[in-house]
């Protein structure tokens, strides 16, 4: 390839992470200082007077002068050590695994193989919840997933005895292990090998220096994608663009052989639909113009004159305000959070709310059955890694100046670790918003006004799936709330069309349009219509594992003739859950019900079961038949909420084999089994969806879109924890001062 070709091969820019960058990292330790407040009027580098936080995102120059030293530790990845039994395995461990891996024979006859997946293999999770801080920690193991030639095999490393252990090999699921970076990078090249895609490409009028291929992952639909590992590959003609997804060589479909990148079949569909044009496909700052009269916006920032209030212990455990749990970045979760803990205002004590809580898998159908849009049903966590395909995040913008950063460290296909920086962020959020208030009426006599402002912690992680870009927020709320928020942004997959205004689409005798499964949103251009699911698992132990999952259902109670002048009210009716069919839960406006979680033995001094309640929010169920492939490997979609016993190996919705998958090893086959899930360690599994129907704002770089859920205490608490919060007085906040003030 021409140089000039490379921006656009984004995998490129992954495997640049290969090369090893052990750079110092920083992570906050406050508030530790007694500096106490800063002078907001020295402003000599900033056009906003900066009361400068304790700690600064590694992006920023070397501190100044003034600047009060933070408490600072120069993070070497090189010499990390596991402190919690859930700490990621460090860049030693990954060293010493990938040596025990190499003598062992599978590994060692020189047959080609690749790790798929190298992390840490927990605790049995009894053994986590009685670990205590200055305990040993128990036997530190990696759980190994790697292909020699055409067999997966799955392994344990345990790195005190030095023993590696065969666990499934070969494998026999229907599905194959997530593609390893590597593999999507060969692939974006893998076209080019092959003299009819270059004439294809050259016969649609792309020269073949302007061209980009992408790497799509085929789904499975049972002839093309039997016995062997597969993927598609399209491609954007990038000339006059950075924003190569809005050229796409519309119909041509490349499918490669995954082992052997060996291009498998040429289709093209699409000779006759022109390759759309770059103009206004540009989306970067410096190259669009400042001849637009919008009113602006002036800078605006958070400060946090004594530093932020969370500490981050021994690189993973994050305690701030009533909260902590442990975090750890996850090549395919993204991040995992652990023993998520809240301390009780009343009885001193830290109790515990979430065994585990992560992203478990994506679903992303695309609604046009055609040739060349028919198999994009992508699984993005089971696919392509969700973990994998987070960048590092844009300090200042993806996340404030008060932010700290968390490093991801990854391992290559063989076995390499890696560092992804700044790959997850944590912060304090305060949007003026409002915690709990009341001002009493005049008439009362008393002059009460009582407001608290809510501030919250953010913890936040982004992925860039190709074009799709998915930020992931948990959000901790002081009164006990946790709230898990997506995000989507980036850009459209799109398709070409000889179209270029709606009054050129066919329409047939009664007038209706042809279906062009999406909206024509520029010149050629259809933004094609499709879902996103996002299934949370969740852990959920609150006062311990053993809980019940209880529906309360909202009914309407007809009252008795001359009982009332009402006819009727609604009343609160809750039903203890007992297998896991009964949790299999669609949510309906027309039968509104609320999920609790409660505490089998634990209750409140008046006596209410102490619990969580799973709030949902807006949402989308998909609407593909039962039967349709796609839905039969994203099953664990047809249900807004399951419950399912806990069981240590049942984590993926997908299967731990989701690439290609039949669809046999899903949420929804483990649910049927109908166990017993009353008094039980029990995990609920959450689906958040968005059906989301381009429309010309998305064009070309969609503004972001957001919906969530929350976990909110359910008489966990004896009354409100966050009654002796306290408001903010004008002393308490830094002034400073705008050095330019604009007219
Ligand atoms: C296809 O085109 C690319 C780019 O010009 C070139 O590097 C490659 O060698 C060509 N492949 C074949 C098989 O001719
Ligand atoms: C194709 O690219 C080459 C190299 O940049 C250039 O010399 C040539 O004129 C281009 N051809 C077309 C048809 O754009
Ligand atoms: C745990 O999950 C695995 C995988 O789904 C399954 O084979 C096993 O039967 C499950 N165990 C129990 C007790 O449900």
């Amino acid at each position: 390839m021409e140089p000039k070709t490379f921006f656009c091969f984004i995998f490129l820019i992954v495997t640049a992470g290969f090369i090893i960058s052990f750079t110092s990292t920083n992570f906050p330790h406050a508030p530790s200082s007694t500096t106490g407040l800063l002078d907001c009027t020295d402003s000599s580098s900033s056009p906003l007077c900066a009361s400068r936080n304790f700690f600064f995102n590694k992006q920023k120059p070397p501190f100044s002068k003034q600047d009060p030293k933070p408490k600072l530790k120069n993070h070497d990845h090189l010499s990390d050590t596991a402190n919690h039994p859930l700490d990621p395995l460090t860049v030693m461990e990954f060293n010493k695994v990938r040596s025990l891996l190499s003598s062992h024979a599978l590994f060692s006859s020189g047959a080609p193989h690749a790790f798929h997946s190298i992390v840490l293999e927990e605790p049995e999770k009894n053994l986590v919840r009685a670990w205590e801080k200055g305990n040993p920690l128990p036997p530190r193991k990696a759980s190994v997933i790697a292909r020699v030639g055409p067999d997966t095999h799955v392994l344990t490393v345990d790195l005190s005895s030095s023993r590696v252990d065969i666990v499934d090999s070969p494998v026999r699921a229907s599905g194959y292990p997530m593609m390893t970076l590597e593999e999507m990078n060969d692939v974006t090249f893998a076209p080019f090998t092959n003299a009819d895609v270059n004439r294809t490409i050259v016969a649609r009028g792309v020269n073949l220096t302007d061209v980009c291929c992408f790497p799509l992952s085929s789904g499975w639909y049972g002839r093309k994608e039997e016995n062997k590992r597969v993927i598609k590959s399209q491609c954007y003609s990038n000339q006059g663009t950075a924003n190569f997804y809005m050229r796409p060589i519309e119909g041509l479909t490349i499918l490669i052989d995954l082992d052997t990148k060996q291009v498998i079949e040429i289709v093209d569909t699409g000779p006759n639909i022109p390759i759309p044009g770059s103009t206004n496909t540009e989306y970067r700052f410096k190259n669009l113009g400042t001849n637009d009269k919008t009113r602006g916006l002036n800078p605006i920032s958070i400060e946090q004159p004594r530093g932020p209030s969370f500490v981050i212990e021994d690189n993973h455990v994050v305690k701030w305000a009533n909260w902590e749990f442990h975090l750890k970045p996850d090549p395919r979760a993204g991040v995992v959070l652990s023993q998520v803990r809240v301390h009780d205002p009343d009885t001193q004590v830290t109790r515990e709310v979430m065994y585990q809580g992560f992203v478990s898998e994506l679903f992303v159908p695309y609604m046009d059955p055609s040739d060349a849009w028919y198999f994009k049903t992508y699984m993005d966590a089971g696919e392509y890694g969700f973990g994998l395909q987070a960048m590092p995040l844009v300090p200042l913008n993806d996340c404030p100046r008060n932010a700290a950063y968390m490093d991801g460290v990854f391992t290559a296909a063989d076995g390499t670790p890696f560092v992804r920086e700044n790959m997850v962020c944590i912060f304090e959020r305060y949007a003026g918003d409002i915690g709990w208030r009341h001002s009493e009426s005049p008439i009362s006599g008393l002059p009460i006004k009582e407001v608290r402002p809510k501030v919250t912690l953010v913890v936040r992680m982004v992925a860039s799936v190709g074009n799709y870009d998915y930020i992931i927020d948990y959000e901790f709320q002081t009164d006990g709330l946790i709230k898990a928020k997506v995000g989507l942004s980036g850009i459209l997959m799109v398709k070409g069309t000889s179209y270029q205004n709606k009054n050129q689409v066919n329409k047939d005798k009664e007038g209706n349009e042809e279906e062009l499964h999406g909206t024509l949103l520029a010149e050629n251009i259809i933004g094609v219509i499709h879902d996103h699911y996002v299934t949370f698992y969740l852990d959920l132990d609150v006062d311990g594992p053993d809980n019940s999952f209880v529906k309360v259902n909202l009914k309407r109670q007809e009252t008795e003739p001359g009982e009332s002048p009402r006819k009727s009210y609604m009343k609160a009716v809750k039903n203890i859950v007992k297998t896991e069919k009964d949790a299999q839960i669609k949510l309906s406006l027309y039968d509104p019900s609320e999920f609790h979680v409660v505490n089998s033995v634990k209750t409140t001094r008046v006596g209410n079961p102490t619990g969580y309640k799973i709030v949902p929010r807006a949402t989308a169920a998909s609407l593909l038949d039962h039967d349709d492939p796609p839905q039969k490997r994203g099953a664990f979609t047809n249900n807004q909420i399951w419950v399912t016993p806990y069981n240590k190996s049942e984590k993926w919705a997908a299967g731990l084999f989701t690439y290609q998958s039949h669809g046999d090893d899903t949420l929804a086959v483990w649910s049927d089994r109908d166990r017993d899930i009353e008094n039980k360690d029990i995990v609920v599994w959450y689906t958040l969806g968005f059906h989301h129907v381009p429309c010309q704002e998305d064009f070309p770089i969609m503004p972001t879109v957001s919906s969530s859920f929350d976990l909110k205490p359910a008489n966990f608490f004896e009354r409100n924890p966050i009654l002796r919060a306290a408001p903010n007085f004008e002393h308490d906040l830094p002034v400073c001062e705008a050095k330019y003030v604009s007219a």
